[in-house]
């Protein structure tokens, strides 16, 4: 007779924690206007793919826990309904960093002290087997299990080295001399009785403080790596990245279901691409964009309101709301700040970033659709 795996009940509510606090200084001028993990990715504040997700493995109520730019996201989400979530919104007055984001925010739970709670940085997009990752996490009676994959460059990440039996060792945040590329890939799993521990109202940060002190102390830290799609959406690179993988479906989203992906391109609202354009690799063309004939735009994100003359290249940039690129001109890899304008001729390469509203001339820019 085969033994059945043993598959731990369920909380009646699942509740959620997700950092959304950091000020995404790398990905600056962008992160001026908007927080980070509001950012229109695939057509969709980015937090949309990961309110979608926890909410798809049963999750049922989450805590945003706010710091920079607060009121943008109760604006930009509302109570969830339109995810079929509860979302309750805690603000820091001065940032707490990772593990007192996490404390402060857990006074607006309702879990019990045993109960698992998921925790999320705001910028992941994964996807892993979050109720694979739960049970694990339940299995072991663990006090926290974190999500871990494997990365070339493991300096940038939280290093995780793991036992045999997947237990983790020991973390070591950013060091320069990483022992293994499997990395803490930002999605966790705490008993919440150990998320009380944390000493409210002080700075503390998970990674540096929290998850070494756990290890040193003896108690169950569990690692559940995994191979699926993984990107931090941190630096400009990464970012356009993620939202050209989503709409080329290379990763599946429930938030983009009723959308027009997978495909070469995703044009919003009211946007217009001239038949003799050319617009692939995934490119978001936002909500009233104009691209004019004979423009080539290839796995770029681009905002609203943005306008692409004729004969211009843009590849691999990221260019915000009511930026207008005149004519043949060239952006490879740019970042381009709201309302800012790239005269005609002009070239930009190598992650050159222009700040909100610069009017790089010398000429005006122009467009052939202009009377
Ligand atoms: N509320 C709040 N308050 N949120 C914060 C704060 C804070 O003081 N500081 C950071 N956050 C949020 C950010 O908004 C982001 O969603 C998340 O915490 C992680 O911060 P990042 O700034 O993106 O950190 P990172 O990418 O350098 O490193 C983290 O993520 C890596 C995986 O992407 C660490 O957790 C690494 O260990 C990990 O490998
Ligand atoms: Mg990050």
């Amino acid at each position: 007779m085969s033994s059945q795996p043993v598959i731990p009940a369920r909380p009646e509510q699942l509740e959620a924690i997700l950092l959304v606090g950091g000020q995404g200084t790398r990905l600056r001028p962008l992160t001026i206007s908007t927080p980070k993990p509001l950012l229109p990715t695939a057509g969709v504040p980015f937090l949309a793919h990961q309110l979608a997700k926890a909410a798809a493995a049963g999750v049922t109520r989450v805590v945003l826990a706010t710091s920079y730019r607060a009121a943008m996201f109760s604006e930009c989400l509302g109570d969830g309904s339109a995810f079929g979530l509860e979302i309750v919104y805690v603000q820091e007055d001065t940032p707490l960093g990772t593990g007192g984001a996490i404390r402060n925010a857990a006074q607006a739970l309702h879990s019990a002290p045993a109960s698992p709670v998921i925790v999320l940085n705001g910028d992941v997009l994964s996807g892993h087997d979050l109720a694979a990752q739960l049970d694990l996490h339940s299995k072991m009676d663990a006090a926290v299990t974190l999500h871990l994959v494997e990365v070339p460059d493991p300096a940038r990440f939280g290093c995780v080295p793991t036992d045999t039996d997947g237990r983790v060792t020991a973390f070591l945040e950013k060091t320069p001399h990483p022992v293994t590329n499997r990395i803490n890939a930002g999605c966790y799993v705490f008993r919440r009785s150990v998320i009380d521990v944390i000493k409210p109202g002080v700075v503390t940060s998970v990674e540096r403080e929290t998850f070494p002190g756990l290890i040193d102390a003896g108690e169950v830290v569990m690692g559940y790596p995994d191979t699926s799609y993984w990107l931090d959406v941190g630096t400009p690179e990464a970012f356009v990245q993620g939202s050209c993988d989503l709409v080329l479906g290379r990763l599946h989203s429930p938030a983009l279901r009723a959308s027009g992906v997978p495909g070469e391109m995703l044009v919003l609202e009211g946007a217009r691409v001239d038949p003799a354009a050319r617009v692939t690799g995934g490119t978001v063309v936002g909500a009233g964009c104009l691209i004019e004939a004979g423009a080539q735009v290839a796995g770029s994100v681009l905002f609203d309101g943005v306008r692409i003359g004729a004969g211009a290249q843009v590849s691999a940039s990221v260019l915000g709301c009511g930026v207008q690129i005149g004519e043949s001109a060239v952006l490879e890899r740019a970042v381009i700040g709201d309302g800012a304008r790239v005269a005609t001729g002009n070239e930009l390469r190598a992650g050159m970033r222009l700040w909100p509203g610069v009017d790089l001339g010398p000429t005006s820019v122009r467009f052939s659709t202009d009377v």
